[in-house]
């Protein structure tokens, strides 16, 4: 059985929202997958898993949150290439360029996306937590 982790930051719950219902995707495709917030986990343990799903949503100025998941992402980076990834993430003030500038992070660093990062616009909606499920069971597939 697949180990996937999806693991998150969220300051007011919507991140959370979606990490739960990629998690619920991932286990109704048959893996086994935990959901850790970023804070329970460091770089070293994410990697003892067989996919990531990584959610953090845009902060600072079109930016992932920076004390905790910017040091988890970075620490994270040199380890990626070809490894199965999904990511994302809510944002509320702008266009999404935050999760724009992180796929291509993961992209230079040789990660397997299993599809584009997903932004939703603030709280998720019943659609987007079908997006996030669908996520979910992409990276499970
Ligand atoms: C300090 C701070 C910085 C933010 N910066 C951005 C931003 O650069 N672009 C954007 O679209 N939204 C920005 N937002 C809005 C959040 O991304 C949005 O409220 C999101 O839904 C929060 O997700 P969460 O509930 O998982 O914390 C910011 C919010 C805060 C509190």
């Amino acid at each position: 059985m697949k180990k996937i982790a999806v693991i998150y930051w969220s300051g007011t719950g919507n991140t959370e929202a979606m990490a739960q219902a990629v998690c619920e995707g991932a286990k109704a495709a048959g893996a086994d997958a935990a959901l850790l917030p970023v804070s329970a986990v460091s770089a070293a343990d994410a990697l003892g898993y067989d996919a990531l799903a990584l959610g953090c949503p845009a902060m600072g100025s079109e930016q992932l949150e920076e004390t905790e998941f910017e040091p988890f992402f970075t620490a994270l980076e040199p380890s990626l290439n070809g490894r199965p990834l999904a990511i994302f993430g809510s944002y509320s003030w702008a266009e999404g360029q935050w999760m724009q500038d992180w796929q291509l992070r993961c992209q230079a660093a040789g990660a397997a996306l299993c599809a584009d990062g997903l932004a939703v616009y603030d709280a998720p909606d019943a659609d987007a937590l079908e997006q996030c499920r669908a996520l979910g069971a992409k990276l499970a597939g």
